[in-house]
């Protein structure tokens, strides 16, 4: 089985958020079930700069008004066609915005551009290369199941995941003619939003099957209250939806051999993270106090509940906590993180950037990752947090519910506990948690067990990568190991 990945964002060539962990992800763990996975990716700078060698498989003069190649290489362990085309995609900023945080303008083009190269390559344009599926990720890949289904008739099937649907790649009606779609796309059955169009909607309503990250998030969204007005749609079509788990890639994200850790440690030996502890204290300057240490590596949103978490520092302060965040995003709430490490130095400490040596020394030094998310899809942080010991505090919701056990008396009891979940989702039940939290810390025998159990779940990607190749073997019809 060949399947084409459509990614804007894939690990470790280029990485946002966890799309590209997942996309970067997924090739390997599919490889075991028979599915050989290509990524289609734009060409970027960072990825441009990663690749050597390769082989261009196509030339386009015109590709939505731009010269472009596309380029067949092996980056990284993975198999990768990058769309190189630098009047669309070289430029600095991330994928999506520019150096001074405005989206790019053309990013209806940017992202049309893929996914009509996308529907291209599964109707046979590059001799030899024919994938029966292509799987497609988030708004930026979601008109590739338009072209497809507005496009001449072709077997290939389309999976439309579903990593955020908050972000609909929505743009206005005037973008329509330029899309390269036959009017009738233009409706209600097509990629038609509220009188403009949305990419993300394209896809959810085009592809042939619609998944999401988590059970629970695929039962969130189709309800108004997180469907963001999307949950007609998949009420209509609920017996080709389904919520598929993210796993995490287990060989990156090892405890026992990571290197970015000063000390590596295993599931019996969780007392050596303390030397990771201590390199956290030098580095975010805190006070060489016992107590928990408590940690955020995330994007600053309102997503992420951040503005619920500054709310409550100064009572994680008085409970005997620290707390280092590591992350960017809105103004405000990075403002926020720096007046509170002004006012408690030695207790709190932010690094505002973006550093994935770092989000990793956390994961094996601090105590607890706290996610006070207001709705996620999956998170993968809790994850990370769980394989390395860092006892996940989070929100009730997405999948962060599925994946975290709460700590309550009867879990405790049954020794399945692994981390604290709280609801709702307000500042009041954050700041319980958290003295919840440290009360477990402060016992600890029942924490190293927590840690323990946390660091034996399983939150690889064994069972999820057989639910996507049985999804693709039922949607064509093939077995997973068929060849074309
Ligand atoms: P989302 O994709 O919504 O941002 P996830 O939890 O799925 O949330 O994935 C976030 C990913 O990005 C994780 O791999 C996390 O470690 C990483 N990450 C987030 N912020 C930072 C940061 N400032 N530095 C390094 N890694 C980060
Ligand atoms: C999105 C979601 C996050 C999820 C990630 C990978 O960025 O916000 O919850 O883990 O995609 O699927």
């Amino acid at each position: 089985m060949e399947v084409l990945s459509v990614a804007s964002e894939v690990y470790p060539l280029i990485k946002t958020g966890g799309l590209a962990d997942v996309t970067g992800a997924l090739p390997g763990v599919l490889h075991a079930h028979g599915v050989t996975m290509r990524t289609l990716v734009p060409g970027y700078p960072s990825v441009m700069e990663k690749l050597s060698g390769g082989r261009v498989v196509k030339q386009f003069d015109d590709l939505f008004g731009v010269p472009a190649k596309l380029i067949a290489a092996r980056i990284a362990g993975l198999d990768v066609i990058v769309i190189d085309a630098p009047a669309l995609y070289d430029r600095p900023g991330n994928p999506y915005v520019s150096p001074d945080g405005w989206d790019w303008p053309d990013n209806w083009k940017r992202f049309a551009a893929l996914g009509w190269v996308a529907a291209e390559l599964g109707m046979g344009m590059v001799e030899g290369y024919r994938p029966q599926v292509l799987h497609c990720h988030d708004w930026q890949a979601g008109l590739a199941p338009a072209y497809i289904k507005f496009g001449p008739a072709s077997t290939v099937k389309t999976v439309m995941t579903i990593h955020n649907i908050a972000f609909k790649g929505f743009f206005s009606a005037d973008v329509f003619g330029q899309l390269r779609l036959p009017p009738e796309a233009f409706q209600v059955g097509g990629i038609e939003y509220y009188g403009g169009v949305s990419f993300l909607k394209a896809g959810m309503e085009c592809a042939d099957f619609v998944t999401t990250v988590s059970p629970n998030y695929a039962d969130e969204i189709r309800t108004p209250e997180f469907g963001m007005g999307l949950e007609g749609l998949l009420n209509g079509r609920a017996e080709t939806v389904s919520g598929i788990l993210n796993g995490i890639d287990v060989a990156a994200w090892d405890p026992a051999t990571d290197k970015a850790l000063v000390q590596n440690f295993s599931a019996n030996t969780t007392n050596l993270r303390r030397a990771n502890k201590q390199a956290l204290v030098e580095q975010f300057g805190l006070d060489g106090e016992d107590g928990p240490l408590f940690c955020v590596v995330s994007r600053l949103t309102d997503q992420k509940g951040m503005d619920l978490l500054l709310q409550v520092v100064d009572g994680l302060v008085d409970l005997g906590g620290r707390l280092i965040v590591l992350g960017s995003g809105e103004g405000y709430l990075e403002d926020g993180f720096r007046h509170q490490s002004s006012i408690h130095p030695g207790k709190v400490s932010i690094v505002n950037g973006y550093n994935e040596t770092l989000s990793h020394l956390m994961q094996g030094g601090a105590d607890a990752i706290v996610i006070p998310s207001r709705f996620e899809p999956c998170g993968l942080t809790q994850l990370y947090g769980l394989r390395y010991g860092c006892v996940p505090v989070v929100s009730r919701i997405g999948g962060l519910a599925d994946t975290v056990v709460d700590a309550n008396p009867a879990a405790l009891a049954a020794e399945v506990a692994t981390g604290v979940v709280f609801e709702p989702n307000s500042s009041q039940a954050l700041y319980d948690a958290l003295r919840k939290a440290t009360a477990l810390y402060n016992d600890s025998r029942i924490w190293k067990k927590m840690q323990r159990r946390g660091m034996k779940s399983d939150v690889s990607w064994d069972t999820s990568a057989a639910r996507y190749a049985d999804l693709y073997a039922s949607i064509t019809g093939l077995k997973s190991n068929d060849d074309p």
